[in-house]
């Protein structure tokens, strides 16, 4: 049996969809069961929805019970190599035999991992995981495509976004490709002691995202470029917690310092999965971008 943590999350329940979807069986590990069939999670055909935190084990035994393969994803939030070192050792307790590490890498080329805060805990979290004893895979993704949905209220009313990247490339991936490539690696399994990183297929300016997204709507959208300093006020004033718009301001020093992007398709290839390109995921969203 396989289970899926984070599944009330942003890839989790693209995660548990495509399971259902399938018609594969899962468990999925949810903090509230009422908050996660509000969140749509509740009724899907062979997914078991179950009860735990992945900080403490005394919750997992039954979330844990009979599990051979575990998709780990948590929160990206200060606790986070708390949260998935404890859970990592609560599924070798349990006798789960592979974890797939829901990771992360930035797609910049020479991009310097040390200053970003969130790259180094997942390094952290790998490291931890890769000495513990079981077998494991690390799917690491850059940048989501469903980052942009952030801007979709400014793009609608607006037909503008803003930010602070200048021309720097990014190579953003539809959350729907990585459900794809996760549900066949937790089905079929290998891939064990390897790091699967994946972008999409293009490596885009954010000039380059705003015509995409304009030729999905069918109307003008522009990219404004605002200072870092600009960018963090508007993030804080978005309800963006002080300490998650530091490791923002991180990550942008550190975009900006290499603003070439390289496009890796060698993930989707490997498990048949058709890279999504910004233009049809903006066409998926046009509603709310205001199309
Ligand atoms: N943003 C990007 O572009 C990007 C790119 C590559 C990789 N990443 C990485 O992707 C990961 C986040 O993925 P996401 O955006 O899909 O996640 P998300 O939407 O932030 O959801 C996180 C999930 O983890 C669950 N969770 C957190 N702590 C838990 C605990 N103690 N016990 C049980 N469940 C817990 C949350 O449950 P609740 O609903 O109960 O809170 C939620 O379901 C992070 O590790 C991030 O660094 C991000």
């Amino acid at each position: 049996m396989i289970l899926v943590t984070g599944a009330t999350g942003l890839n989790g329940k693209a995660i548990v969809r495509e399971f259902a979807r399938q018609k594969h069986e899962a468990r999925a590990l949810v903090r509230d069961l009422d908050r996660a069939s509000a969140a749509g999670l509740g009724g899907l055909a062979g997914i078991d929805l179950i009860e735990g935190d992945m900080r403490r084990a005394d919750t997992l035994g039954a979330a844990l019970n009979g599990i051979d393969r575990v998709l780990m994803i948590s929160t990206a939030a200060e606790d986070m190599v708390e949260t998935q070192c404890r859970f990592i050792d609560a599924c070798k307790q349990a006798g789960v035999a592979h974890v797939v590490k829901f990771s992360g890498a930035e797609s910049n080329i020479g991009y310097d991992a040390t200053k970003f805060r969130f790259t180094r805990m997942h390094e952290e979290i790998e490291r931890y995981l890769e000495a513990v004893g079981m077998a494991w895979t690390h799917l690491r993704p850059s940048q989501f495509m469903q980052v942009y949905l952030r801007d979709a209220p400014t793009i609608a009313t607006e037909g503008a976004f803003y930010l602070a990247l200048g021309d720097t490339e990014l190579s953003p991936v539809d959350v729907e490709d990585i459900a794809k490539v996760a549900v066949r690696l937790l089905c079929d399994g290998g891939h064990e002691g390897e790091s699967l990183d994946m972008t999409g297929p293009e490596a885009l300016t954010m000039s380059d995202i705003a015509a995409r997204i304009s030729q999905a709507v069918g109307r003008p959208v522009r990219y404004v470029d605002v200072s870092p300093r600009e960018r963090r006020r508007n993030l804080l004033a978005a309800g963006v917690p002080a300490d998650f718009a530091d490791a923002l301001d991180e990550q942008l020093a550190e975009r900006l310092r290499r603003p070439k992007s390289r496009v890796h398709l060698a993930t989707h290839e490997m498990f048949g999965v058709r890279p999504t390109p910004f233009v049809e995921f903006a066409r998926r969203h046009a509603a709310m971008f205001g199309g």
